[in-house]
């Protein structure tokens, strides 16, 4: 047995003997991935927050393994989550080696490169150079041997699509990636990216847009373009990082994403307009039985087009409530229209 001494001051925090649940596939429900054979539950969980460097990493661990045994399947990262950048990706692979080695045939994880990430002109955006060099570092910081989805987490306007598609296809050829996705492209360049891949023998897998009640940008143009080229979409930030649950309703918890005033989230975020629109939404939620989070999910759910919104969460009771109101009925066409009202 290794001493504990000999273990790093995080390893040794970590809980042992994690056996998933049998229970994992009773409820959650699966959708398609666009026109590819690949399922994704209709919730997944992303680790851009709360999984840095300052996060407590059993608080990592409990999410991960509470999510998985709800059916949680898929885990989404990027090579410059944390805090610091790289962190995010590190305690996945620490948590993933010590609980889901065994389970890893069981599991979409998903990684990307666009962002800022180390000095000099390759570091970031869309060149062959550095998305190739980026996933070989993400793929040693999660100890995997490949990624179920790799991203280009961002247009780059300077590099031609086809270079940055070419390198997409690339890496499936060369097994570090079983499938593609693009992330923040506008409809045009989706269409056209979507195009070269397909050319390629790569077809697009994913897009990876935000799409919540406050931000519905994706309605103008860019699910009509999923739904004709066949790629699946899931969604960030599904709950405006927090705005839309009723965790601001009476003032911004310390322990809060804007309470920790966060580069992202920041306090001002939380005006007047918001929380009045947040209240109401939370009534409504409440007639039906449900939180504004849960609700903030079924809206989203009625998009036949949505194939799995990425939710994030500080602490595993947040992952339980948003799964236990995935069972709640779909909402109908008054209670859509009525919502409607307060999103004007
Ligand atoms: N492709 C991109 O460019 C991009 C950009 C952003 C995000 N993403 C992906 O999308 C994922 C999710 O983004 P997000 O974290 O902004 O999503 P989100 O689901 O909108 O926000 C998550 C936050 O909402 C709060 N929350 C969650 N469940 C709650 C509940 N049941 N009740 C009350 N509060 C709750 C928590 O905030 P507290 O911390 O305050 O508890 C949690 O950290 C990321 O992890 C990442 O994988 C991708």
């Amino acid at each position: 047995m290794t001493p504990q001494r000999f273990l790093s001051p995080t390893a040794s925090q970590l809980a042992t003997t994690y056996v998933a649940s049998t229970a994992r596939y009773d409820q959650m429900s699966f959708r398609r991935t666009g026109r590819s054979g690949l399922l994704l539950p209709s919730i997944s969980l992303g680790l851009w927050q709360n999984f840095g460097d300052a996060d407590p990493i059993a608080t990592s661990q409990a999410i991960l393994r509470r999510s998985f045994d709800l059916g949680v399947t898929h885990f989404d990262l990027a090579n410059n989550y944390g805090p610091p950048q790289g962190a995010a990706e590190r305690t996945f692979g620490q948590i993933f080696a010590a609980d889901f080695k065994a389970y890893r045939d069981e599991m979409v994880i998903s990684t990307k490169a666009g962002y800022d990430m180390w000095p000099g002109p390759y570091g970031e955006w869309g060149s062959r150079k550095y998305l190739i060099a980026s996933l070989d570092q993400s793929l040693k910081r999660m100890g995997l041997d490949y990624v179920d989805v790799f991203y280009s987490h961002r247009p780059d306007p300077e590099t031609p699509l086809e270079e940055t598609m070419g390198a997409l296809d690339h890496i499936v050829r060369s097994g570090r990636a079983l499938y593609v996705g693009i992330s923040n492209y506008s409809p045009e360049q989706t269409r056209e990216s979507s195009k070269i891949l397909r050319a390629l023998g790569t077809p697009c897998l994913l897009h990876q847009p935000r799409y919540n009640m406050f931000d519905r940008r994706i309605e103008g143009g860019l699910l009509d373009v999923l739904k004709e080229e066949g790629i699946g979409c899931i969604v960030f930030s599904p709950l405006a990082q927090g705005l839309l649950t009723e965790r601001y309703l009476e003032g911004i918890p310390a322990d809060s994403r804007a309470g920790k005033a966060g580069r992202f989230l920041k306090p001002e975020n939380v005006n007047q307009e918001v929380v009045d629109r947040a209240r109401k939404l939370a009534a409504f939620a409440r007639q039906r039985g449900q939180s504004l989070a849960q609700l903030a999910v079924t809206w989203i759910l009625r998009q036949p087009q949505i194939t799995s919104i990425l939710i994030g969460a500080s602490r595993p009771a947040q992952v339980e409530e948003l799964y236990a109101g995935l069972s709640f009925p779909a909402l109908t066409a008054n209670e859509i229209a009525e919502i409607e009202k307060y999103l004007q």
